[in-house]
Parts: structure tokens; sequence; C-alpha cells
């Protein structure tokens, strides 16, 4: 059975720890997960069992990020699969693990699919991880002309290496410019309620080396406002054959001051992360997380009702284009684009 190795997050990032950073590490037939909640505080990676405590760090967010969450099923599939375990067990759990991001899914009828063929699913993992790393880089290949000297981009929650397996999405032209010696600057939204912007977003950008401001998610209209933003760059959990973009919660109000601003909002997304077969965003499942997410972070007031969607839906008519591994698409391209490489 083969093994593989896809540990190094790349040099373009410079990740000052290298190779122990990438989120999800596959060593001698080890599945080991970077537990994201702890950062950036602490650097550290659990190792992972089973398919069902992996379904655990997804819905605990240790592993989070739409194509994060999909190679950490796949691989989760290939280890219940070598040692003999429930396949269908396995799968239920890991889908269920969270709603809304397409990948996840995607992921685990791959995964099926190749046992169906009698393959070796160890393989797929590993090459799922593969195409992952590689539509960053194209993404990061097309995306990188968007940023000129000087510009000011800003994004929102964390669509970066620690939510992929290389470069990131939105991140990855902001890589690529940086390391073409570009200088630009990235405002970062915090992201509440789980503040991924200000926890993992800006700890990547740092460790890169890439000039950037931290600032609170309501503060974004006003530098626009200000003119201070030249274009948005977001991920996407899943992009629905009309356009509209199912990404974390607050993109849609982005997008809807980015409009009124006339600034550029684009959304990348590997075709992983486009689901063709769905119509539209109001189709997609949100998830509602727990509400001590919202007041752990705050003094709230003891007892307080509270609502948790950790998605909106953006229409796909404030999308500018969408940043894909096979290139810029406007909205109206999406239906005609399948990924290369599906169930
Ligand atoms: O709840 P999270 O942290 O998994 O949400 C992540 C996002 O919304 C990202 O923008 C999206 O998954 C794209 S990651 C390349």
């Amino acid at each position: 059975m083969a093994g593989c190795t896809v540990n190094r997050i790349n040099d373009y990032t410079g990740l000052s720890i290298g190779n122990d950073t990438a989120p999800i590490r596959w060593q001698q037939g080890e599945l080991w997960l970077l537990d994201q909640r702890r950062l950036p505080d602490e650097v550290v990676f659990e190792k992972q069992n089973d398919a069902f405590e992996v379904a655990r760090a997804i819905r605990e967010l240790k592993v989070r990020g739409a194509p994060a969450i999909g190679v950490a099923a796949a691989y989760a599939m290939a280890m219940t699969w070598r040692d003999g375990g429930d396949l269908v067990d396995a799968a239920g759990a890991l889908r269920t693990a969270r709603p809304t991001a397409v990948n996840l899914g995607w992921a685990v009828d791959r995964m099926l699919c190749t046992h169906t063929r009698g393959e070796d699913l160890v393989d797929e993992a590993c090459e799922i991880h593969a195409e992952d790393r590689a539509m960053c880089e194209a993404i990061g290949r097309h995306g990188a002309p968007l940023i000129k000297p000087g510009s000011r981009l800003l994004t929102h929650c964390n669509a970066g290496a620690l939510a992929v397996s290389h470069l990131g999405t939105a991140t990855a032209p902001m890589y690529m410019a940086h390391r073409a010696g570009i200088p630009f600057h990235v405002y970062v939204d915090e992201t509440r309620p789980v503040l991924q912007g200000a926890r993992l977003t800006s700890w990547e950008l740092s460790e890169a080396g890439i000039d950037h401001t931290l600032i609170c998610d309501s503060a974004a209209a006003h530098l626009m406002a200000e003119g201070e933003v030249d274009l948005v760059i977001v991920g996407a959990d899943r992009v629905t054959a009309n356009g509209d973009t199912v990404n974390k919660i607050g993109t849609r109000a982005l997008a809807i001051v980015a409009r009124y601003h006339g600034v550029p909002f684009y959304v990348a997304c590997p075709t992983s992360t486009l689901d063709l077969e769905t119509r539209a965003g109001a189709d997609v499942v949100i998830e509602e997380r727990a509400g001590t997410e919202v007041t752990d972070t705050i003094p709230a007031v003891s007892g307080v009702k509270t609502r948790n969607p950790a998605f909106d839906v953006t229409p796909g008519e404030l999308v500018t284009a969408y940043l894909t591994d096979q290139g810029l698409l406007a909205p109206g391209e999406l239906e005609r684009r399948k990924p290369e490489h599906g169930t």
C-alpha cells in the first residue's frame, strides 16, 4: 500500500515553522491534524485514530475550512478501509460532521466510489490532497495579477493555508504576489464569533511577512467609504450553479457594502467547491453552531438568547468574478465548468 507525505505549506508562505505547520499531515500511515482552536498561541498536532475522531475534530473546528475538511475526511476514509473498519458508518459520521461545505460530502463520495472500483483508498486520499495543493497553486497564478503595487485588499475569515493544504485559496494570490516582491496591504476582518481572521489569517500573514492590519468586521464599510480598500477576496464553502456563494457569516454584508462602494469582490474557490447540482444558495443547509461561541469571547449577559449561523449566502450578482483553478470566471460561466476530478 502506497503512503505519501504532504506536509509543507510551501516556500511561498515563508512560514517560519515550515514543515511542521501544514494543517493536515499524513506520515507513515498516520493522520495528524493541527488543532486550529489553539492557534495562534500553540502549534499542536493531534494524531487521529479513526474516522469518528476525525469527524469530531471537524465538528469542533480543530480542522476547518472547506477544502481541509474534505482532505481530512478522505484520509479518515482511507484509514477506515486500511484498518478493516465499516466504510458506510465512517462515511455517515464524516458527512454529517458539518453540513455546509460541499467538499466534505464530495470527498466522502469520491472515496466510496474508489472503493466500489476496488482501488486503493490511501492512494486516492493522497491524490485528493495533491489535487488540492495544485488547485491552490493555480488559483494563485490566476489571481496574483489582481494585486498591483500598492493594492489594498480586504479578506474575511481564513481561506488560507490552514483552511486548505497549501497556499490557501483567497490567500494564494497574496502569497504569490508577495513572493514576486509586489508591495501590498491586507485588511483582515477579525471574523466574529470564532475569530478565524484574527487568530488564523493574521497568524499566517505574519508568518509569511505580509503587511496587514486586523480590523473589526464592522470597520470594513467605513474603510471602503474612505477609499482605503481596492479589492476584496474571500473563500467559499459552496458555490451553487447560479453563482450564489456560501461562505463564513459576514461575507454577505461585505459583498453588499463592496457593491455600494464600487469595490470589486472576488470569490476564490477551487472547482471542488463548485456545487453545480444545487441551483441556488437558498437550497444549501446553513450550519447553526452553539450559542456559546457567541458569548464565550465577550462579556455577555448570563443566559442571553443567541443565534449563531456559521455561514451566509452572497448572491452571485454581487460577485465580480470567481477566482478558480481554471481561471477567473464571470458569474455566468460557472455552469459550464465541472471539477476536473469528480466522483
Ligand atoms: O467555519 P470555518 O472556519 O470552517 O469557515 C471557513 C470559511 O468560511 C472559509 O472561507 C471557506 O471554508 C473557504 S476555505 C478555503
